[in-house]
């Protein structure tokens, strides 16, 4: 089955793509659509078959429970539980965005259990991407959406990248432009005193302070140790991770043409522009994460791509700086040590 592609923001007839994709998703079909973080593969939430299919496409371990996407409150009010102040402050402050809650499941939801592989909480959030909105306004239906990529390879950003990971596995991809924040959101498990983030994200601990206080949100590393359960049971699994191995790069730029020209592998370099100089005379595919090392928001949107272009260079091995550890960098360093241990 060859995948349907479908560029809302280009059509003339809008009202009818969105009467269609109403009428997919009631049919179990799946459909890759557009977020502001990462591009997500949605199914119909309530429909045990649908969501069953997107485990399959992806390839995703079936103990790795799915966030449901929707747009407005009101869709939430059988569902689950928001009364926590904390959570009302959360949800004034960062939604629609990329946030993500974690919330106690109220009895007799309609949601399938497969979305929350079994446990009595459930993730949600409320995508800012206008594409997105529009879709979930006019269809109505409550979207279960992981990342749309092949379980273990980087997240999509591009609608190229849905496409080479599930084009002939999925029914519809619904093309849009690259997603403007290129990691995924902040999730963040409001069941627990103090809150838990569970994946750091654009939103950042800092962030959720101003609102809610210092001490108001700890790591789930900080927490790791008392609970022995990782919280999102996601970040169990290798992720993030390119086919090439991924490297560290801590020698100094001086003996940086030296190593790395003498390789016998195929491989790869990930630097900022400013450092142009320095990679002249290097030999081997060099690609820039962003101008410099300050700016962060680049360096999030570009890196998936950089390592999806270094597998499509059939690259070997990835060479990259480290990246200072700041209030801005634990998303990014987060997904770079997850693809570099592979684990
Ligand atoms: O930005 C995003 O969040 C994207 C876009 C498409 O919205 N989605 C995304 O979904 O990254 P996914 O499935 O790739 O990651 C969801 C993460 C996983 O680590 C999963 O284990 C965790 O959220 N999660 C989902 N439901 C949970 C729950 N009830 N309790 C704990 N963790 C949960
Ligand atoms: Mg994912």
């Amino acid at each position: 089955m060859e995948t349907e592609i479908i560029n809302i923001s280009k059509s003339n007839y809008k009202e009818e793509i969105y009467n269609k994709l109403k009428m997919y998703y009631k049919n179990n079909k799946l459909v890759a659509i557009p977020t502001e973080t990462v591009y997500g593969l949605s199914a119909d939430a309530e429909s045990d078959e649908a969501v069953e299919k997107i485990y399959i496409a992806k390839g995703r371990p079936s103990d790795n429970p799915l966030i449901v996407h929707f747009y407005k409150m009101e869709q939430l009010d059988d569902i689950v539980d928001c009364s926590d102040k904390r959570v009302e402050k959360l949800i004034e402050n960062f939604w629609p965005g990329p946030m993500t809650l974690i919330l106690n499941l109220k009895n007799n939801n309609k949601i399938s259990k497969k979305v929350t592989a079994g446990l009595n909480t459930l993730a949600i959030r409320m995508p800012s991407n206008k594409t997105a909105r529009e879709i979930l306004r006019k269809t109505k239906v409550l979207l279960a959406a992981p990342s749309a990529n092949t379980s273990g390879k980087p997240s999509p950003t591009k609608f190229e990248h849905v496409y080479h990971d599930l084009n002939r596995k999925i029914d519809v991809i619904i093309e849009d432009k690259p997603s403007d924040i290129g990691l995924e959101s902040t999730v963040i498990d409001c069941t627990r005193k103090p809150l838990v983030i569970a994946r750091p994200g654009e939103i950042t601990k800092e962030d959720i302070e101003n609102v809610l206080g210092i001490g108001s949100v700890k790591y789930n590393d900080e927490v790791i140790g008392e609970t022995k359960v990782p919280i999102a049971p996601g970040m169990k699994y290798r992720h993030y991770s390119p086919e090439a191995e991924l490297i560290l790069y801590n020698d100094s730029f001086e003996n940086l043409v030296d190593l790395l020209n003498k390789k016998n592998k195929k491989t790869g370099f990930i630097t900022y522009k400013n450092k142009e100089l320095f990679v002249e005379n290097l030999n081997v595919s060099v690609k820039y994460l962003a101008d410099n090392e300050k700016d962060i928001e680049q360096s999030n949107k570009n890196l998936y791509n950089i390592l999806r272009e270094f597998d499509n260079e059939k690259v070997e091995e990835i060479y990259i700086l480290p990246i200072e550890k700041t209030k801005e960098t634990v998303a990014l360093l987060n997904r770079l040590n997850k693809a570099i241990s592979k684990n």
